[in-house]
């Protein structure tokens, strides 16, 4: 997606539909609100027609229409700055119907790009050549049709005998000898706006399932000797809507496909197609290697010359160049240039790592910045904690920011040691080159370069193994 579309003067007005509760999908949610990609269908499909130029959108609901409507705000950036307009078909009496609904809040003398909400990996190039061809030709419609070894389904284009499209049938009111056409109509066409306002009103929902059909317009424009133009999809499986949950399935792989082999082409090195989930809104630059069981998700940002892998899960963040992440999860966090996290670490919202920071074994970041070049190596845990340049967070160290009631922050200064185990009971502040000993659980403040302990003295007992093994009564060690 490239977010970055102009939309021009002479594109038509977009005409989603999305009344439709998607039966076959055998879901509670909505059809188009199950996601692709991590987006919703209805919000690619938008996003897919602001890239293509458009500048407005009306969108027809009809089930869940709040779901609908608020789904479409909350992404509203993805489709910025179109504007989407709505319409709503409170009985789902057909395409037809719906489209009739929509078009009440299109002006007459335009033309529309109607589109069914469910054909989330539509290709915005596709929709441009499909209007750019309709305003050049003067058609009254131009449909965008495929070809499939398997038509089953889908409305056929049945021709007249000089090739022009004649009329559209539905699978189910076809013959046998038209079922085997195998050019089929994708429910993604350009039209005039005042004959297709005219030929739905004259749309009975004369056949199978008692519906009005959009298709069915096109007998009636060809009978009025009105235009019908076409155009054959360049890749048929990208505009054809997805009805079920394998379709779904087939969708996301194919989605994951097109992300992987962009990347590939920028120069990403992708080990192992199979086991590599991107998101198409994340940027990834040359020389990045991904290595299995990687998934990068939610808009991230990622330098060069990373490696990512095995087992990293990226959301939502920001890497420089050259870091490693290796079996560990980064959320929400930005990542300085040639830091090293992992193997089972977790960086969670919040956290920000300035250059050359190692984020080792079994370590957790919460709010927490650590400056160029500290090290935070074994299982320990930072939160709500600001730490300055090389600083070395020794193993098992704890910031104690939770008092049960509200968080605290903890404060070290430059080059400090913080010793294995330590306890930093927030709200603290270590101060530069300062120590704090091994095993100390501090509640006060230790100053710029002196040595904070805070834990019992020592205490050995000469010979007490020996009077112990001698029986009892060995009394209390
Ligand atoms: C439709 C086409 C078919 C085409 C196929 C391509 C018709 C009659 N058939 O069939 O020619 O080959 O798409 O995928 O147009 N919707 C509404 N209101 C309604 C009915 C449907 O908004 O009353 C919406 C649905 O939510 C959906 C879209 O229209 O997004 C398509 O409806 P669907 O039932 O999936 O049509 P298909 O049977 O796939
Ligand atoms: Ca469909």
């Amino acid at each position: 997606m490239t977010g970055d579309a102009v939309a021009s003067a002479d594109a038509p007005i977009g005409l989603v539909l999305a009344a439709g509760l998607g039966k076959r999908m055998r879901s509670d949610l909505l059809k188009v609100l199950h996601p692709v990609g991590g987006r919703p269908m209805v919000v690619r499909v938008l996003a897919a027609l602001r890239d293509a130029g458009l500048g407005r959108a009306v969108v027809v609901s009809g089930h869940q229409a709040d779901a609908l409507r608020s789904t479409v705000a909350v992404w509203a950036a993805a489709v910025d700055p179109m504007e989407v307009l709505w319409a709503h078909q409170a009985e789902q009496r057909g395409t037809g119907h719906a489209v009739a609904q929509g078009l009440a809040a299109v002006p007459r003398a335009g033309s529309v790009l109607v589109m069914a909400g469910d054909a989330p990996l539509v290709e915005p190039g596709e929709l441009r050549s499909l209007w750019s061809q309709h305003a050049a030709s003067g058609a009254a419609a131009t449909l965008l049709t495929a070809r499939l070894a398997d038509p089953a389904g889908y409305g056929r284009i049945l021709r007249d005998d000089a090739g022009r499209a004649r009329a559209i049938v539905e699978e189910r009111d076809a013959s046998p000898e038209q079922r085997r056409i195998d050019e089929v109509f994708t429910l993604v066409a350009c039209f005039d706006a005042a004959p297709l306002h005219g030929a739905l009103a004259r749309c009975a929902p004369a056949n199978a399932q008692a519906e009005v059909y959009l298709t069915d317009v096109i007998a009636l424009f060809a009978a009025d000797g009105l235009p019908v133009d076409t155009r054959i999809a360049a890749d048929a499986d990208a505009v054809l809507g997805i009805n079920d949950r394998r379709a779904l399935a087939r969708a996301e792989a194919r989605l994951r496909a097109r992300t992987l082999e962009r990347l590939m082409d920028v120069g990403v090195t992708v080990l192992d197609p199979q086991t590599t989930y991107v998101d198409d809104d994340c940027t990834l630059e040359t020389d990045t290697v991904l290595h299995p069981l990687t998934i990068v998700q939610g808009g991230c940002r990622v330098g060069p010359r990373c490696v990512l892998g095995p087992g990293a899960h990226l959301r939502a963040s920001v890497l420089a160049a050259d870091v490693r992440v290796w079996h560990s999860v980064v959320e929400g966090s930005r990542v300085g240039e040639g830091c090293r996290i992992g193997p089972f670490s977790h960086l969670r919202p919040g956290t920000e790592l300035g250059a050359a920071v190692e984020v080792g074994n079994f370590a957790e970041l919460k709010n927490a910045r650590l400056g160029a070049g500290s090290k935070q190596h074994h299982h320990s845990y930072l939160g709500d904690a600001e730490l300055g340049e090389r600083v070395n967070v020794g193993a098992g160290v704890i910031t104690v920011n939770y008092d049960g009631a509200r968080k605290h922050r903890t404060r070290v200064g430059d080059g400090a040691f913080l010793g294995c185990n330590a306890n930093l009971v927030a709200p603290l502040d270590v101060g530069a080159e300062a120590f704090v000993a091994a095993g100390s659980t501090l509640t006060d403040a230790v100053p710029s370069g002196a040595l904070g302990i805070a834990r019992a003295r020592q205490v050995n007992k000469p010979g007490w193994t020996a009077r112990r093994r001698a029986g009892p009564p060995a009394g209390p060690p």
